[in-house]
């Protein structure tokens, strides 16, 4: 496909990776010029151009803006009926992507992580999602959200993942300070966790760690005393209001 970016900040320039050298044509906006020259330098099928020329080059332009300025930079655009328009902006809902990039079609919001330059990255997707998984699967998952309520619970939820790396850094931390080679603690403690929470579902791996007077069983309940799952709770809940 003839793929356009417009803001070229971190998230698009993870996408940007995620999706060069698998045969489609991807035009980057100028801005951030350290990206897009970077993606330009280490990709073929990348190519940088001021946002118009990026819009004509597209038939699905992603926007990588700030939901904040979005309507100003769009607003100076033209559009074609015949385009599509994917947002990654969390903070700004369909119908007003819709109304900025009219004619084009608003085909989603897909709220995406750095993750997916890699793959086997989790994707969240609000509206066409068979577009989404055309062009992310199977590398990454593409989770198909069914309401802007849906989303924003998502969005909530997904922070989980800062303060579990802090968990696990702190940990890492605490480890390096006691062991010969502190990288190694940290590469064991980020294995231990990514690849057993890929392998079993939360609940399922709680009782398999629960052995009576464990380490692990320890650990969460001294945890758990200090108000941890009520501190999560209440924090997911601000973030959703
Ligand atoms: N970071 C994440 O993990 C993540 C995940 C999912 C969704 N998102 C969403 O993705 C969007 C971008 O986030 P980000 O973290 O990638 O932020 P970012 O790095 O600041 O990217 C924003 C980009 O917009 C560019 N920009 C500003 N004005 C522009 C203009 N007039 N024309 C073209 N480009 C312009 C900025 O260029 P300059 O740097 O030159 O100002 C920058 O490259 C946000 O709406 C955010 O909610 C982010």
């Amino acid at each position: 496909m003839r793929l356009g970016f417009l803001g070229c900040g971190v998230i698009a320039s993870a996408v940007v990776r995620g999706l060069a050298g698998k045969g489609h044509q991807i035009t980057v906006s100028q801005r951030s010029a350290t990206h897009s020259a970077a993606l330009a330098a280490a990709y073929k099928d990348v190519t940088v151009a001021a946002n118009q020329a990026v819009v004509d080059a597209s038939d699905l332009v992603f926007l990588g803006l700030m939901a904040e300025t979005a309507e100003a930079v769009l607003n100076e655009l033209t559009f074609r009926a015949d385009q599509k328009v994917v947002s990654f902006m969390a903070g700004a809902d369909l119908d007003h992507v819709a109304d900025w990039a009219a004619p084009a079609a608003a085909a989603a919001v897909m709220i995406p992580f750095p993750g997916i330059a890699q793959g086997g990255s989790p994707v969240m997707a609000l509206g066409d999602t068979a577009l989404l998984a055309g062009l992310f699967e199977p590398d990454n998952r593409v989770f198909a959200l069914r309401s802007n309520a849906e989303l924003k619970a998502y969005l909530s939820a997904q922070a989980v993942l800062s303060p579990a790396a802090r968990l696990v850094g702190d940990a890492a931390d605490w480890l390096g300070q006691r062991v010969s080679d502190p990288v190694q603690a940290e590469d064991f403690l980020r294995m231990l966790v990514s690849a057993n929470l890929q392998a079993s579902g939360c609940a399922d791996l709680i009782e398999a760690l629960n052995t009576p007077g464990g380490f692990n069983q320890r650990l969460r309940l001294h945890m758990e005393e200090a108000g941890m799952r009520e501190n999560l709770s209440a924090g997911l809940s601000e973030l959703e209001r």
